[in-house]
């Protein structure tokens, strides 16, 4: 079974994915995580990618694909965390899993949305993922498993975060229609803390569970 955590910049996809995926023994796959990988490596792949995440924008849909479609292939559940982000992904994801995927979209209102953006911090070795007032680090400005030092991400800045939001209404607010016109889609609130949330996504996993099991 595919899992597609859709919802805004700082929904809380990342944190819910990992938990889920934690739950249920699914592979976690984050297209935002890989990319910055590639762009720490400083691989030809991440330069590519670099202008277009550093800006706000969305890296070319053909080049996503690629890395998912590679990651994909092992066959495991997976839980997806960035991707699908526009329909022509929606639709290639469609392509490549053996089962329909079934998406969850986090609601959260946009006040919420920046208060959760522009106080992320992220550990410079593998970013793992803080928060300034939900969830601080045991010893601040360090992270509680590797010790490295913490930092604003890049496109955390006010600026950068309002032009994500514009790209996730005009470019992934379709897939969230895609998924409904499809009947695979529930819609939770995303607000509350993240074990609140966590509970509400555990519920929906259970009874689409239990509907596609019969
Ligand atoms: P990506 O990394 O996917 O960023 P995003 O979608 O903008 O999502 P975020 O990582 O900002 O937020 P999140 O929803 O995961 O929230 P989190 O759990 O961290 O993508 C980055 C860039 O890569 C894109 O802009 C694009 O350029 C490129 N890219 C990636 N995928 C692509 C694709 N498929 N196609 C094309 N381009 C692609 O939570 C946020 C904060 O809130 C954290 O500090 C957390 O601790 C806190 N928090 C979480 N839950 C709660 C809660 N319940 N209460 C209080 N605080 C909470």
């Amino acid at each position: 079974m595919i899992w597609v955590l859709l919802g805004p910049p700082g929904a809380g996809k990342g944190t819910q994915a990992a938990l889920l995926a934690e739950a249920g023994s699914l592979a976690h796959l984050s297209t935002g995580e890989l990319l910055r990988e590639h762009l720490r490596a400083r691989t030809p792949l991440g330069e590519q990618a670099r202008r277009h995440m550093e800006s706000g924008g969305l890296v070319p849909d053909e080049v996503v694909i690629a890395m998912v479609r590679e990651r994909l292939s092992n066959g495991r559940g997976f839980v997806l965390d960035g991707f699908p982000r526009t329909v022509a992904q929606a639709e290639a994801l469609d392509a490549i899993a053996a089962e329909a995927p079934y998406a969850i979209e986090l609601a959260v209102g946009r006040d919420e949305v920046i208060r959760r953006l522009t106080g992320r911090r992220v550990c410079t070795a593998a970013g793992h993922v803080y928060h300034l007032d939900s969830h601080p680090p045991r010893q601040e400005g360090r992270c509680d498993v590797d010790g490295s030092l913490l930092q604003i991400r890049e496109d955390d800045n006010e600026a950068t975060a309002r032009r994500r939001l514009e790209v996730y209404d005009e470019k992934t607010a379709p897939v969230i229609a895609y998924y409904e016109g499809a009947g695979r889609l529930v819609r939770i609130d995303g607000e509350g803390s993240a074990t609140e949330v966590r509970d509400r996504l555990a519920r929906v996993v259970r009874d689409v569970g239990v509907i596609e099991g019969g």
